[in-house]
């Protein structure tokens, strides 16, 4: 098992793949991405995931791309790999052109990474049983984080404060004081029985999982509202869960000096992790599932 990179078609090991520095993606960020977590060796959500890329890829108006391609070249690199239990990363950048802001005229063929790597859930685990800490920042990204590009900056800086603080994750806040997401994964709290989340659009990326989790809710008959909270609105929640392609499902168990609820992981995301398993179990089992 070994962490390959497949460069524009061509396979090797992640320590050979190389990118010219004119790159787009390594000059401006100008690239779009997605992560998909692969279990026994298949990719979990991969509609979903092609969607949001293809979305992304048209709202920052890409050369065409060839997906069918990309969904091909992502299967064999997986296959390649032996990687079971792992993630996949697929990056699209808008290609390599001497520098200059306004995008490449004529347009140049986009530069497209996969690399498949093992992925160790052991400490997102320990989080589930312990619940994790949050670090409230401020949302210092752009205003269009429902497009999932590689402009992390403003999450690089909030995660980083977040670890020096000793916590596992940050939570945003707006210039407005609301709350919009966490730096890597969709924030989620429960009122009353009820699971809220920030609506969707340009202040928070549209989550994968978040989406999976209203389809798996449905059953379960707990419902569901976009609501936009403060902080302190927030602290005052019977529970705060965090979901996202390798986080999964995990119980949030304070937010700055704050507990949350008694201060343990909570009965609906502890629901809501059981239904999420169930679904994998299903859909690994060749179940009909909601994934
Ligand atoms: C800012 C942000 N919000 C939410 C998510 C969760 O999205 P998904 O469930 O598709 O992994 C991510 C995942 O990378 C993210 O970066």
């Amino acid at each position: 098992m070994q962490v390959l990179a497949c460069l524009n078609g061509e396979t090797m090991p992640v320590e050979q793949a190389r990118v010219p520095v004119w790159d787009r993606g390594f000059l401006f960020g100008d690239a779009v991405y997605e992560v998909c977590r692969i279990y026994a060796g298949r990719c979990w959500l991969e509609d979903a995931h092609f969607a949001r890329l293809r979305r992304s890829l048209a709202e920052l108006e890409f050369p065409p791309v060839d997906i069918d391609r990309l969904i091909d070249r992502v299967h064999q690199t997986i296959a390649a790999s032996g990687v079971g239990e792992g993630t996949v990363y697929m990056q699209i950048t808008r290609g390599v052109a001497p520098r200059s802001h306004a995008y490449p005229d004529p347009p140049v063929e986009p530069t497209e990474l996969i690399v498949v790597r093992p992925y160790d859930d052991s400490a997102t685990a320990r989080l589930r049983e312990s619940g994790a800490r949050l670090l409230s920042h401020p949302d210092l990204r752009w205003k269009r984080c429902d497009i999932k590009t590689t402009n992390l900056l403003g999450n690089c800086i909030a995660t980083e404060a977040a670890r020096r603080a000793g916590c596992d994750e940050a939570v945003l806040i707006d210039t407005d004081g609301y709350v919009t997401e966490s730096t890597h994964t969709s924030l989620l709290w429960v009122r009353g029985g009820r699971i809220e989340g920030t609506p969707e659009g340009p202040e928070i990326l549209p989550g994968t999982t978040r989406q999976l989790v209203l389809r798996l809710i449905e059953p379960l008959e707990i419902p569901f509202a976009e609501t936009k909270v403060t902080l302190d609105e927030l602290t005052a929640a019977d529970e705060v869960i965090l979901v996202g392609t390798t986080t999964e499902v995990v119980p949030v168990v304070r937010v700055d000096d704050r507990r949350i609820g008694a201060g343990s992981p909570g009965p609906v995301a502890g629901r809501l992790w059981e239904a999420y398993r169930r679904a994998v179990e299903g859909w690994l089992a060749g179940r009909p599932s909601v994934a």
